[in-house]
């Protein structure tokens, strides 16, 4: 299996158990650059065995162990999305090594689409909870013990995580939207008839991953939060077509604050 001979690589130089294991959606990758990153111990994907080589030219993933706003925390930047075809049991595997690591939380970020047309381009969303239309569950096959077999799925997003998340983001005087992200395959974005279905089912933002790490960073019992960077309104919201451009323009345009809330968030972080 994938992950006891990464385990194993990592245990060997992990410089410590981070409290707080971050993944970096897009808009947020600057921080695996930041002064702290750097001057952390930097693990790339490729030194981890079963983890395969990157896809797109010069952005290779890696594990960055750092003291960041005074936490010990694991920065994740890249992750493995289903639509590039990887098995579901490697997009999950970040989340067993911090689970078996001893990590005792989890910050999921993303880049989503907005479906509530209440929410605005740019904005940020704190996740509530989320739909799984992956079509699949990151939990089939045997058991990963010690984790239950039928995990419950009530309380996701952990509830004092959000708490925290919105009072950060009242002190720094941001918008933070709370809302339910629903999560599938990609890599096409959705059609217009799609979006109005997913409306009427509870869906505020739609995006392509998250929702796997979510469950199995639960089954591995370790506390959530997700924050959707909202970086363009669904399909048939405006008249216009979707670009991956301008999810990377507003995704920019709001990495400042996205980085303000992140590290408002680990400094005063309720563990
Ligand atoms: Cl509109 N849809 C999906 N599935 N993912 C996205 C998105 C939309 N915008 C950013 N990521």
């Amino acid at each position: 299996m994938t992950a006891s001979a990464a385990l194993q690589a990592l245990q060997a130089r992990a410089p410590f158990v981070p409290d707080l294991a971050i993944v970096l959606g897009s808009g947020l990758g600057a921080l695996a650059e930041s002064p702290e990153a750097k001057a952390g111990v930097a693990i790339p994907f490729t030194d981890l065995p079963g983890f395969p080589a990157p896809t797109v030219a010069g952005h290779g993933g890696q594990l960055v162990f750092c003291e960041f706003e005074g936490r010990k925390v694991v920065l994740q930047a890249g992750r493995f999305h289903f639509y590039e075809g990887h098995p579901m049991p490697l997009v999950v595997t970040p989340m067993r090594l911090y689970g078996r690591l001893g990590v005792k939380a989890v910050l999921l970020t993303n880049a989503a689409g907005a479906l509530n047309p209440a929410f605005g381009v740019g904005e940020l969303m704190a996740l509530t909870d989320h739909i799984n239309l992956f079509g699949t569950n990151p939990l089939i096959g045997p058991n990963v013990e010690p984790g239950p077999r039928f995990p419950d799925m009530t309380a996701v997003y952990d509830p004092a995580f959000r708490t925290h998340l919105a009072s950060c983001a009242a002190t720094l005087g941001q918008t933070l939207r709370q809302g339910v992200y629903l999560g599938l395959t990609g890599p096409s974005y959705e059609t217009p008839a799609e979006i109005r279905a997913f409306r009427v089912m509870g869906a505020d933002a739609v995006g392509m991953s998250t929702v796997p790490e979510a469950i199995v960073a639960r089954h591995e019992g370790m506390r959530v939060a997700g924050i959707s960077c909202l970086c363009n309104m669904a399909a048939g919201i405006l008249p216009q077509a979707l670009t991956h451009q301008e999810v990377l323009e507003a995704g920019a345009a709001a990495a400042g604050r996205f980085e303000a809330l992140v590290r408002a968030f680990v400094r005063d972080l309720p563990l």
